[in-house]
């Protein structure tokens, strides 16, 4: 009977294992494959983003909405969008020309808020990267052929972001966690906010912290999120999850 019993809990084991093995690519943590951020057709949003592009049926690619090996954004039109870094960038960069920066209301020049908006800047390229889509202001499936000259590779699609997943909308970052500004020189002056050196509350298995996080100093829409979907431990692409807020309090000293 006991054997019997263990061969059966043998089975459930490996039953569950495979299901999750199949659900694996959406977990986080476990790569870009089949995540939101996987707009391809076979394993990713089924097409749903391809509007006004020909689907890519034959290779069915993941990078390339936002990656190519060949003909990517040149540097000088990276330079005329405003970007600084565009790691092989192959989607059509954001159009907004002027951002709204986050702006809690305060008037107080003596408050230590005052001091961030002071130091407030436009998103840095990593976010403007994101924001290539998010804002709105490109569609989604707007890419390939920089310049390149090779006929029809170049997609442009028609459906564009939008609802939650919009975010900057219009350019319109106010209303967002502050992100394109100096992280140290905020920390050297509120004592609230813990030093860049610490880990990363929560589940963080690779012990990144604040600093790795950073872009020049600057913390931006990558600070929070892993657009790979690598080395997060939280859906959404954050870096921890935000249970019992230990994405906040990584930073806050709250
Ligand atoms: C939805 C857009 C998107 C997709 C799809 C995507 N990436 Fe990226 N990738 C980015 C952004 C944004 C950055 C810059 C942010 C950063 O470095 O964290 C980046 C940075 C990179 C970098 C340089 C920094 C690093 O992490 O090494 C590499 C290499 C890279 N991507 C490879 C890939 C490969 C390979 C794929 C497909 C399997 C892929 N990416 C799919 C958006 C994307
Ligand atoms: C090529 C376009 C593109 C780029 C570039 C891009 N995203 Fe996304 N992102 C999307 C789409 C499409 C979705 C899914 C929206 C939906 O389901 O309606 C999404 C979803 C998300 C989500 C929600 C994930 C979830 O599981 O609900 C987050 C968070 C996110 N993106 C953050 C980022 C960040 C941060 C960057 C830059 C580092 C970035 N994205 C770059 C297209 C993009
Ligand atoms: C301070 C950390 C932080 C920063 C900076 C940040 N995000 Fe997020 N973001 C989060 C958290 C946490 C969530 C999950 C919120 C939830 O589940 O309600 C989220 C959710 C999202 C979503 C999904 C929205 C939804 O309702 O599901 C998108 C898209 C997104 N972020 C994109 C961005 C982009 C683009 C930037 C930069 C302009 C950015 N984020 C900057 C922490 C951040
Ligand atoms: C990577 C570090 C980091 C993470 C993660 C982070 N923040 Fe922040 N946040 C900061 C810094 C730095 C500031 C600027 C604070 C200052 O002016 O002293 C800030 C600003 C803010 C402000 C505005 C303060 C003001 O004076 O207007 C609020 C509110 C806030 N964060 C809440 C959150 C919440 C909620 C989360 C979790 C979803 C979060 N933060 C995650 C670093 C972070």
């Amino acid at each position: 009977m006991k054997k019997h019993i263990s061969l059966l809990l043998l089975i459930l084991g490996i039953l569950v294992m495979s299901s999750t093995m199949v659900m694996a690519g959406a977990d986080p943590g476990t790569g870009i494959k089949a995540t939101s951020h996987d707009l391809s057709t076979a394993t990713g949003r089924g097409g749903a983003w391809n509007a006004g592009v020909a689907a890519d049926p034959t290779l069915d690619r993941i990078c390339i909405y936002c990656h190519a090996p060949h003909h990517t954004i040149k540097a000088a039109d990276a330079a005329s969008a405003g970007l600084t870094y565009y790691p092989l960038w192959n989607h059509d960069p954001s159009t907004t020309a002027t951002w709204s920066l986050y702006d809690n209301g305060l008037d107080d020049s003596n408050f230590e808020s005052q001091r961030l908006q002071a130091v407030l800047t436009d998103p840095g390229s990593v976010s403007k990267l994101c924001l290539s889509c998010h804002d709105g202001s490109a569609a989604v499936s707007s890419y390939g052929n920089y310049n390149s000259g090779i006929a029809g590779s170049k997609h442009t699609g028609t459906k564009f972001i939008d609802g939650r997943f919009g975010i900057g909308l219009g350019g319109d970052l106010s209303n967002h966690h502050p992100i394109g500004f100096d992280y140290e020189f905020v920390a050297s002056i509120d004592d609230e906010i813990r030093d860049s050196s610490n880990a990363l509350l929560g589940d963080n298995p690779y012990g990144i912290t604040i600093r790795e996080l950073l872009f020049g100093d600057k913390m931006e829409c990558a600070t929070c999120h892993d657009v790979h979907n690598t080395k997060n431990t939280g859906t959404k692409f954050t870096w921890v999850a935000d249970t019992n807020s230990n994405l906040c309090l990584s930073c806050h000293a709250k």
